[in-house]
């Protein structure tokens, strides 16, 4: 089996809290699913504060992109972010984040499906809910800002986390799975969505 194929890549997705607690598991996944997507590992869990700050700092480099992306989404809007410094900003963030995702369950899930990264990111929708797509989880179940967050001293609460690149999702499924927990199976969707021949369909 060539696994360097598309329809291999695998993407994390953890129901936050908020997703949980407001009964939108079963909604969350029927949207990945429907869109020919596998589930290949599932878990439900309370993470600690220190498994939050693991996961969001498995990337260097988050710190610094999250606090820009954030800086910008508030001079886009004119208005005045509350640090100048994007560190500063991210370490605001990550307190209030490992609050927010330590409070109850979570559900862990690794999709699994062609170019299972950006669909995954497209079905789940922008960051902040005020600016997410509608027909997006995060447009259409929230309506969350990063001000009305920022100004209650809160997390945005925006239902579920997606991983944002192909090396962030292989990073956090590998923090959050064993190997074994991860299972390779056939669907036989599979053979519709991704079968070169389509033979095999009529009688
Ligand atoms: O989750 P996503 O990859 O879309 O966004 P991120 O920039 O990686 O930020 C991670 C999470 O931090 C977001 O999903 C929000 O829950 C939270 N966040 C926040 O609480 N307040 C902000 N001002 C920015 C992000
Ligand atoms: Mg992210």
């Amino acid at each position: 089996m060539n696994h360097s194929h598309p329809r291999y890549e695998r993407t994390l997705v953890i129901i936050k809290p908020d997703g949980v607690q407001r009964s939108l598991i079963g909604e969350v996944i029927r949207r990945y699913e429907r869109s020919g997507l596998k589930l290949a590992a599932m878990k439900m869990l309370i993470p600690t504060p220190d498994m939050v700050e693991t996961h969001y700092t498995l990337d260097p480099e988050w710190k610094l992109k999250t606090g820009e992306k954030n800086l910008k989404a508030y001079r886009d809007k004119g208005l005045k972010p509350p640090h100048d410094d994007p560190i500063a900003q991210s370490n605001m963030i990550l307190a209030k984040l490992k609050k927010y995702m330590a409070s109850g369950p979570v559900v862990a899930m690794v999709w699994q499906g062609a170019h299972a990264v950006a669909i995954v990111r497209k079905l789940t929708g922008g960051t902040e809910p005020l600016m997410s797509d509608v027909g997006t989880i995060r447009g259409d179940y929230v309506l969350d800002s990063y001000k009305m967050a920022d100004d209650d001293l809160r997390a945005i609460r925006n239902i579920v986390h997606a991983s944002g690149s192909v090396k962030e999702a292989e990073d956090e499924i590998g923090y959050w799975f064993k190997k074994d927990e991860i299972l390779s199976y056939r669907l036989l969707v599979d053979q519709m969505l991704y079968d070169t021949d389509l033979e095999n369909f009529i009688e």
